[in-house]
């Protein structure tokens, strides 16, 4: 018998939260670059996290979400059976690597860093290029890419037809005899539907459990102030667009416009979330950046107005005044109160073999 998991009970995992709004309108309580006064923390505004999307013709089921765990985290899935999904995406990073560019079976290096994952459910397109719309569209594509898995889903779905433990997880999940590349697509995406972020102490702090450090509140503060916020906004902390924020004046990654074939996409890039972001170094699609540091020092002084279709926000940031050592400090330590524990030790999302 197939068991769903009620949505009563997602719920409570995911509804829970009330999360920061960051209205860029709010008026700037502190002096960036000066000894502004500390945070009034009833500038800080609360909404809800976004309801559940859950695909109606994939309801996520105790089975599913197993069996989707279980091929995340095998080496089956690659062509020489030497690397597994979980390979590139580390769940204490986030699911990120700790790599610049990820390399592939092959050793051979990609372009892009790789991704976290968490709270995907509500993300509109996938990969820095927005090229897969869906989880289910995504998920065979990391396994025929020649720079990653680079194996041919048939001989995938022959060496599970040939298993018995995933036939008779494939059974429970799916009632079916024969693995399908359908099933394969739709138990990855129920295991990554589930993995969520909502309990860092910035969280808590939203739902009344625990006050923030003055020098946490103060960098949230200073972010807000600078308009960070503008695009790493909502409770997700991304806006669900795609930008060029003038990391070069002649990109060579074409991004988003690569995948559209219109010009007024090139060079734009899926705005990453900052939950979790002190443990995803290093930094932007091509991982350039190592440390916050050196990302916060490229919006101050190093964003490439002259970059063609760069976002106008951006203009925004950069003329204002530096951050003293002070405010970065705070910043740091506002963007450590992001980091969700729950996330990165869950054993749910754990290697299960
Ligand atoms: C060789 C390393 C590597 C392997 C193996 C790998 N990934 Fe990735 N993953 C990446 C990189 C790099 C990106 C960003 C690629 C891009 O944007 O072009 C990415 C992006 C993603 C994203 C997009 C997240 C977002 O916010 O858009 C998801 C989801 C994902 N991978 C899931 C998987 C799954 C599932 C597997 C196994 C079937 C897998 N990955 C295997 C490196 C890898
Ligand atoms: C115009 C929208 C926009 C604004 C404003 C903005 N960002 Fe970003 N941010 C992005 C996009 C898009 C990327 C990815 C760019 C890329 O990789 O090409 C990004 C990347 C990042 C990253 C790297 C994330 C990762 O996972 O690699 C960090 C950290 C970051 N931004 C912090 C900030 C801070 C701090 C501010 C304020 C000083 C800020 N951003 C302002 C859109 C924006």
């Amino acid at each position: 018998m197939m068991r769903t998991i009620s949505l009563s009970a997602l719920c409570c995992i995911f509804l829970t939260g009330i999360l920061a709004s960051c209205t860029p309108d709010d008026p700037p309580p502190i002096v960036i670059g000066g000894d502004g006064p500390v945070q009034d923390t009833t500038l800080i505004s609360v909404t809800e996290l976004p309801s559940l999307r859950i695909p109606e013709d994939n309801p996520l089921t105790v089975a599913g979400v197993d069996l989707g765990r279980h091929l995340f985290y095998d080496k089956i899935m690659s062509g020489d059976q030497s690397m597994a999904c979980a390979t590139c995406h580390h769940q204490e990073k986030a699911f990120s690597d700790g790599l610049r560019v990820s390399a592939g079976i092959h050793g051979d290096s990609g372009t892009r860093n790789a991704m976290v994952i968490f709270n995907l459910m509500w993300t509109d397109s996938l990969f820095w290029d927005s090229r897969a719309g869906t989880l289910r569209q995504l998920a065979t594509m990391p396994i025929e890419n020649p720079v990653e898995m680079d194996a041919r889903v048939p001989d995938v779905l022959q060496r599970l037809n040939a298993s018995a433990m995933y036939r008779k997880k494939f059974y429970d999940a799916f009632q079916t005899d024969t693995i399908l590349e359908v099933h394969l697509s739709k138990a990855l995406e129920q295991f990554l539907l589930t993995i969520t972020s909502d309990n860092s102490k910035f969280d808590k702090f939203n739902r009344g459990e625990l006050q923030l450090t003055p020098s946490e509140a103060r960098g949230f503060e200073i972010l807000k102030v600078k308009g960070c916020f503008n695009c790493h906004s909502t409770s997700l902390m991304h806006d669900n667009i795609s930008h060029n924020t003038g990391l070069d004046k002649f990109p060579q990654d074409q991004g988003l416009g690569d995948f559209t074939h219109n010009s007024k996409d090139d060079f734009k890039f899926k705005t990453p979330s900052l939950r979790n972001i002190m443990v995803t170094s290093p930094y932007m699609h091509d991982g350039r950046f190592r440390t916050i540091e050196e990302v916060i020092h490229f919006y101050e002084s190093d964003v490439q107005f002259t970059s063609r279709n760069i976002t106008a926000d951006l203009m925004q940031i950069a003329p204002r005044n530096k951050l003293t050592t002070q405010d970065m400090t705070d910043v740091k330590a506002f963007l450590n109160a992001l980091t969700d524990e729950n996330l990165l030790t869950n054993k749910k999302f754990s290697d299960p073999f």
